[in-house]
């Protein structure tokens, strides 16, 4: 049953309407509750719980196809797993350094509208493919000259520094199966700036400025990991956590565990270096 009732506020006389609690709720079976205020996203109360929890497993399916050149691409169950949990259906999503256009593939999927960036051509024409979604080649610093409107959710990798170039067990496998270890030596590809502190603050600059296409209230979700190189690690995630801190609001540091990956004898019987197997989520919102 609706009840109306009358709001007196400085003089002012509202008419207001409460909704009974069977009227706020859908029944969608096994999927729980959906509240018809949710002001989010398209879940129940019983997904969205599930999603609040600080950790957890993702064992992606192997890749196939020609998005394996990438030698970095997020798994597609990642990006559905934030896209539904920080949109509805028919809004926008922007991914600036888009690689095989995974955002774009899920948007589609889950009828939101993607925008995507991407320096490097041979990853551009992979994901153009992917979707019929909206698809930028070109330096996402130049992002004013792309057609990108206000979204309503950013997620986004950058490189991870220069740690594709080192050489690693698995860096050896794809080069003999004749696949990507790095993305490119293009000057404008954050990977390739020599020096940790420069890519950094290039980094932040960049992620700061991206606020103007960002909706107010938006959030963004940055999939970064700390590096580890020549026996020190690089906190790369703590440093754009605390960085762009300064100019959104910080919401979590979700970790992602890995615990697909074998685990490799790395320094035994003389010092420790580390199976790092995790992998972090930075929340953020435009407030
Ligand atoms: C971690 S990968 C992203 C992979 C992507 N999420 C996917 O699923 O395929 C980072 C991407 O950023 C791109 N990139 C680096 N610098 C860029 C720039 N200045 N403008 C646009 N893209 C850039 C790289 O070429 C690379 O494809």
């Amino acid at each position: 049953m609706k009840e109306t009732y009358m709001v007196v506020k400085n003089g002012k006389i509202t008419l207001k309407i409460k909704q009974s609690n069977a009227q706020k709720y859908i029944d969608l079976g096994d999927r729980g509750r959906f509240c018809i205020n949710n002001k989010l996203n398209d879940l129940t109360g019983k997904e969205w719980i599930k999603e609040t929890k600080s950790w957890f497993i993702l064992r992606p399916k192997r890749r196939t196809g020609d998005v394996l050149l990438h030698p970095a691409k997020f798994p597609e169950s990642l990006v559905e797993k934030y896209i539904s949990f920080f949109t509805k259906k028919g809004q926008m999503v922007l991914d600036p350094m888009a690689g095989t256009g995974t955002v774009n593939f899920i948007c589609e999927k889950l009828e939101r509208i993607g925008f995507s960036i991407e320096l490097e051509q041979k990853y551009y024409e992979i994901g153009r493919n992917r979707s019929n979604q909206h698809f930028y080649l070109g330096d996402c610093k130049n992002i004013e000259h792309f057609k990108i409107p206000e979204v309503d959710y950013i997620i986004t990798s950058p490189p991870y520094w220069d740690s594709l170039k080192r050489n690693s067990l698995r860096q050896k496998k794809r080069k003999e199966d004749g696949l990507d270890t790095e993305y490119s030596t293009d000057e404008k590809n954050f990977e390739n700036i020599e020096n940790y502190e420069d890519f950094l603050s290039q980094l932040v600059d960049f992620y700061k400025n991206l606020k103007r296409w960002l909706k107010k209230k938006g959030y963004m979700t940055i999939i970064v990991n700390n590096i580890y190189k020549n026996g020190k690690l690089y906190p790369l995630a703590f440093d754009l956590a605390s960085e762009l801190g300064k100019y959104y609001i910080l919401k979590d540091e979700r970790i992602w565990c890995q615990d697909d990956k074998p685990l490799i004898a790395l320094g035994v019987n003389s010092a420790y270096v580390a199976n790092r197997h995790h992998i972090y989520c930075l929340i953020f919102r435009n407030e």
